[in-house]
């Protein structure tokens, strides 16, 4: 993705991280400074699952989830926020869910994604006065490896489980990547100053 971005003329680099790991957080987030200066723009993005029924599910599968979601979001935000507070500006979005309404097998999921409303809604009032927006958008079903991944558990074919979500879904069909993204582009634009705390659910239905 960063050769297809400078291809056409942009700048980028990739750094891989760990988004649970305090050091390489940091560490990441310094390399993004130098090579291509204050990060101030954040999409907390990183996710798993690690779906069960509650009687099921077992200490790891929620420490892991936690982690990642909530922990890892933390991390990013609090590397970044130093840069943005500096800047006096900043954009902050949260990958949230239809799921932190409640799903079942997702005790885990949907708490992580449940907690990152309330962080994000913390993050508006506390940066608020740097500059700094954060808001959360909350994606229903979307076609990407990790329902591929749900629709494997369930012992179902992928395009099949797509098909039957589609039909329960107002707007008749999945949400794609680029739903997501074009959301979050609105949102870390400077037009969008004025928009912060807020959970946007794009599900292709109302959801509250
Ligand atoms: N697909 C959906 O229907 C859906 C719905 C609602 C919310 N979401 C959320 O959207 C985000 C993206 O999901 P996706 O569907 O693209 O999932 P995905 O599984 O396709 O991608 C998740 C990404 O997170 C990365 N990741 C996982 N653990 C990490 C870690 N510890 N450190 C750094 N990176 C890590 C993975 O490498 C992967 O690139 C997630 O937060 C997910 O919970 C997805």
């Amino acid at each position: 993705m960063a050769a297809r971005i400078r291809d056409s003329g942009g700048r980028a680099a990739a750094v891989r991280v760990d988004v649970t790991s305090a050091e390489q957080v940091e560490s990441g987030v310094a390399r993004v400074a130098e090579e291509l200066g204050p990060p101030v723009v954040l999409v907390n993005n990183a996710g798993i699952i690690r779906d069960n029924l509650l009687f099921r599910m077992t200490e790891d599968d929620w420490d892991a989830v936690l982690a990642v979601h909530l922990k890892g979001a933390f991390l990013m935000t609090r590397a970044c926020q130093t840069h943005m507070t500096t800047q006096r500006y900043g954009r902050v979005v949260n990958l949230s869910s239809s799921s932190a309404q409640g799903n079942r097998g997702q005790a885990n999921y949907s708490a992580a994604k449940a907690g990152l409303q309330g962080f994000t809604k913390t993050l508006a009032i506390e940066l608020g006065r740097f500059g700094v927006t954060a808001n959360a958008v909350a994606p229903g079903f979307v076609q990407t490896d990790m329902t591929a991944a749900t629709a494997a558990r369930l012992g179902v074919s992928f395009e099949d489980f797509i098909e039957h979500s589609a039909r329960q879904i107002p707007v008749q069909r999945v949400g794609q990547p680029e739903d997501i993204a074009a959301t979050i582009a609105f949102l870390v634009s400077e037009e969008a100053g004025f928009v912060s705390g807020q959970v946007i659910y794009v599900a292709g239905g109302p959801l509250d």
